[in-house]
């Protein structure tokens, strides 16, 4: 199984979760040390690079899938996140969060569907925030998600055909270091980032749902799994 953005956070706990259920993981995500580190821990196969660069990912992508004999499961979880009004953004920060959150997507799933049979599965965490637009600050990262639902139900065309599975996993706050390079200080972004943190789910939540996904019989494809904090429910 693959994971990319292992290194923290969500896709982290679902590496932890996947290897306590029985899977070997295979990690990527652009820091090596904590990759290194997990894979010691769990006993999988770490292959830093960036998402956004499309040759690295197929390089990556194939060594890990050398090193586990295969794939029957891919976690697209790599991401990024800014708050800000699309007035007052600097378009670098759009580009930014759209090659990533889009094109990495695209290159994760372009370097692994050649490795998927029958019965596997390719699941994207995506967002709550591709279902609906929830603030102005958001909208950026909202429009990248909603591209990234689009992204899973064009696949869902392509692959479902030859039987591989295609799910888009949609949290909404998850506690995580997701705002941790959006302008650390800027009050927007400190009372997003509080909001995030107590309102949230954990990472452990959404690996368990990805877990759940993963371990149902072939002939079933989640095709959405959306899923919020009690306390975000209303919000
Ligand atoms: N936290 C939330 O409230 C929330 C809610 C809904 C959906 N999500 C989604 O969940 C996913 C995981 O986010 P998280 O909350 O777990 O945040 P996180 O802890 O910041 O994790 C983000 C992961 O993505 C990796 N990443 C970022 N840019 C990358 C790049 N250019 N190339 C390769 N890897 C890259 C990071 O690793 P490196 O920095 O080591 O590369 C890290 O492993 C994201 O897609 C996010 O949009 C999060």
């Amino acid at each position: 199984m693959l994971v990319t953005g292992a290194s923290s956070g969500i896709g982290a706990a679902v590496a932890r979760a996947a290897a306590d259920a029985g899977a070997t993981v295979g990690l990527l995500a652009r820091r090596a040390d904590r990759l290194e580190a997990l894979a010691a821990e769990v006993g999988g196969h770490a292959a830093a690079a960036d998402v956004t660069d499309a040759t690295a990912v197929t390089d990556a992508v194939d060594r890990l899938a050398r090193d586990l004999g295969g794939l029957d499961a891919v976690v697209a979880a790599a991401g990024t996140m800014h708050v800000g009004a699309v007035g007052e953004t600097d378009p670098a920060r759009w580009r930014e969060v759209f090659e990533v959150n889009v094109g990495g997507l695209l290159a994760t799933a372009h370097a692994a569907l050649p490795h998927l049979d029958a019965g596997s599965s390719f699941v994207t965490i995506s967002s709550m925030s591709g279902r609906r637009i929830p603030t102005a600050a958001g909208g950026v990262y909202a429009a990248s998600k909603f591209a990234a639902h689009a992204v899973d139900e064009t696949l869902r065309r392509e692959v479902g055909p030859r039987g591989v599975r295609v799910t888009t996993v949609a949290p909404g706050f998850v506690a995580t270091e997701l705002l941790a390079a959006d302008e650390p200080g800027r009050p927007d972004v400190v009372s997003f980032r509080e909001r995030m943190q107590a309102l949230g789910l954990t990472p452990e939540h959404v690996a368990a749902a990805v877990v759940h996904v993963l371990g149902l019989p072939p002939e079933v494809c989640v095709v959405e799994y959306a899923l919020v904090s009690t306390a975000q429910q209303h919000g």
